[in-house]
């Protein structure tokens, strides 16, 4: 079966409810979308393995939840307000206005082509900066300049400007991270692709801080982490590549930056352009701590922020150094993973009657419902109350659903399709002998389970 492109997963995920355009019933709003029961459940599936893997598996790593409106002076001396911005053009003929960075360029005269129809009439580019505004209180942002604030247009931010408040609190010593799952905003020129870019998404992020001369052994340290943690996920390598932003692409925090892209666009011909980036691993070195510092001055005499009240530096008692630890930055995108790992489960199937069934092979621990109880009758009382029963007794320790509303073979294949690793049935003899079927989303092969015996056997398998 060739790859499924995002189309098939935009239709998968409309149709059972994983992800619907926002603000459906009013026309919409660009590239806005909803999660519906199952997206989710396996957004929340997601951040929870991060949040165990990053935070509770390691030793070293705290969690905390910043604000996303936090005082304008962050975003200024954090560097957003000068530099947060993309280079806009518009083109003259078709009136389409686009990202210069993201054009091609024509080799014979190193003009830049629009995008939309080919042409290379485009106006002077012009910077635009991403951070939604907003002002805080009852004042306009005209009449009371300080009123104005920003959405958080990455959550790192607020872990830097707590990273004393983290380290008093925590008794941490170096290396240490902070990570930190929420919403950011973008003010994207050119959002699209379904979830792959949005002006509202979900990043999940550690700041990591060590000694400067450790950076580089952590930055490599951190790559080869991730990869084991997209393994977990069911995302195969072979989907994968590392691309090491050049000089003019990195970030104005960054010293470097090493992306992994994933092969979002498996239609697109030629294979380098098939990738986008998932996830990128930044060494912010020292910027952010001493930027959000009070110091009273630096070399030349002059206040370097006078706006802070803190000293974000570090004191290490073994050495008696006073020092700005380097961060080391792994940053993902909740909605991209999301998207990643429903690419990598979509599977097609031919049953025996020849008909084409998807199945979404979805790792059981990401999986939105674990298990399905299905009646074989719905008309027999017996059958129903005890399958209604089988699934209330087993929610308590795993997601279940019941299910009526269809033949048994209707009913498997509704399940598979969102990737349900067990759909377990009740039948007439269940009655008598006590004992169901259970059945395997991956292999459709059934097995006979002794009820008092069934939660433990899905837990082990699960
Ligand atoms: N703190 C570093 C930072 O924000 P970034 O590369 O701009 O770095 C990190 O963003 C991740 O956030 C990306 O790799 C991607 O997964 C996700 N992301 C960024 N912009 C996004 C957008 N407009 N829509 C969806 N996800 C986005």
């Amino acid at each position: 079966m060739a790859a499924p492109n995002i189309e098939t997963i935009v239709s998968l995920s409309k149709r059972r409810g994983f992800v619907y355009p926002a603000s459906d019933i009013y026309g919409g709003l660009g590239s806005s979308w909803d999660y519906g029961p199952l997206g989710v459940e396996l957004a929340n599936n997601i951040k929870q393995s991060w949040w165990r893997w990053a935070v509770y598996e390691r030793d070293d790593v705290e969690g905390v939840d910043s604000s996303i409106i936090q005082n304008r002076n962050v975003w200024k001396y954090s560097g957003h307000e000068d530099t947060f911005s993309d280079p806009l053009v518009d083109c003259r003929d078709c009136k389409a206005r686009l990202r210069l960075d993201k054009l091609d360029v024509d080799p014979a005269d190193g003009k830049a082509m629009c995008s939309n129809c080919g042409l290379k009439n485009l106006t002077e580019p012009k910077d635009f900066n991403l951070m939604f505004r907003t002002t805080v209180g009852a004042a306009s942002a005209e009449d009371d300049p300080t009123a104005l604030a920003y959405l958080r247009p990455e959550t790192a931010q607020g872990i830097f400007i707590n990273f004393k408040n983290v380290l008093d609190t925590s008794r941490r010593k170096l290396p240490f991270g902070i990570a930190q799952i929420g919403k950011a905003f973008r003010n994207e020129v050119t959002p699209g692709n379904f979830i792959f870019r949005t002006r509202e998404f979900e990043q999940m992020e550690i700041e990591y801080f060590c000694r400067p001369e450790d950076a580089p052994r952590v930055h490599q340290e951190w790559i080869d982490a991730y990869s084991a943690w997209l393994d977990t996920l069911g995302i195969s390598r072979e989907n994968i590549v590392h691309y090491e932003q050049n000089e003019k692409e990195l970030a104005h925090y960054s010293d470097r930056t090493v992306d992994f892209l994933y092969r979002f666009f498996p239609e697109r011909e030629e294979e380098d352009k098939q990738f986008d980036e998932l996830l990128g691993i930044a060494n912010r070195t020292d910027y952010d701590l001493r930027v959000h510092s009070k110091k009273p001055e630096d070399a030349d005499g002059k206040r370097i922020n006078p706006d802070s009240t803190e000293d974000l530096s570090y004191f290490d008692p073994q050495t008696n150094e006073r020092f700005y630890p380097y961060c080391i930055e792994p940053s993902i995108g909740v909605n991209r993973t999301l998207l990643a790992v429903l690419m990598e489960a979509y599977t097609e199937r031919t049953n025996d009657k020849g008909e084409v069934r998807v199945v979404l092979q979805l790792k059981p621990s990401l999986a939105p419902i674990k298990v399905a109880v299905l009646p074989l009758a719905k008309n027999n009382d017996g059958i129903v109350t005890l399958a209604k029963k089988l699934k209330r007794d087993l929610q308590p320790s795993m997601r279940a659903v019941y299910d009526d509303t269809g033949g048994i073979g209707k009913l498997y294949a509704r399940q598979d399709e969102i990737g349900t690793p067990f759909c377990v049935t009740v039948d007439h003899e269940s009655l008598e002998d006590h004992a169901v079927t259970v059945r395997d989303r991956d292999t459709w092969e059934q097995e006979r389970v002794t009820i008092s015996e069934l939660e433990n056997y899905l837990r082990s398998r699960l």
